[in-house]
């Protein structure tokens, strides 16, 4: 497989946007400070499931609170690991809405199939039919404004 650049240079801050990698939708998501802020925020932890088995779902160097090489962008297959529906993005609120933003979650991914809810790291919410966090394909950022998928 040939590996996949992505420019970001136009994605703005709280947009995310789709790109096929393998035959597979992964979804590129420019988080603003807010979410980050969120995504640090123990409220939000508490709702998250707790499972060491979602370690397997990214590479090392996405082993962080952010779940990425750098904070500002996430990248994701976005399958849902329950039955491998595409989850739609959900901007937080004030945040530039996503074309295929179809559900109210505020902040993060909805599965349309099922309901599995995911943060803005691709984290599965307690409750949700998904056993396992949204994966991280492996990528690498030969730029700043280039993702390189694979
Ligand atoms: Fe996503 Fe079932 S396929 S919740």
């Amino acid at each position: 497989h040939m590996p996949v650049d992505v420019d970001v240079s136009k994605l703005a801050p709280g947009q995310q946007t789709t790109v096929v990698w393998q035959g597979k939708p992964v979804f590129i998501l420019r988080r603003t400070p807010e979410d980050l802020a969120k995504l640090q925020d123990a409220a939000l932890s508490d709702r998250l499931r707790d499972a060491a088995s979602a370690d397997l779902q990214q590479p090392a160097y996405a082993k962080n609170w952010h779940r990425s090489l750098t904070p500002e962008y996430g990248v994701y297959v976005g399958i849902c690991t329950h039955l491998g529906c595409v989850p739609s993005y959900a901007p937080a609120p004030g945040a530039a809405p996503a074309a295929d933003a179809k559900n109210t979650l505020a902040g993060g991914y909805a599965c349309p199939c099922h309901g599995s809810k995911f943060d803005l790291a691709g984290r599965v919410f307690k409750g949700a039919p998904a056993p396992y966090n949204l994966p991280v394909p492996p990528y690498f950022m030969p730029n700043p404004t280039t993702i390189r998928l694979g």
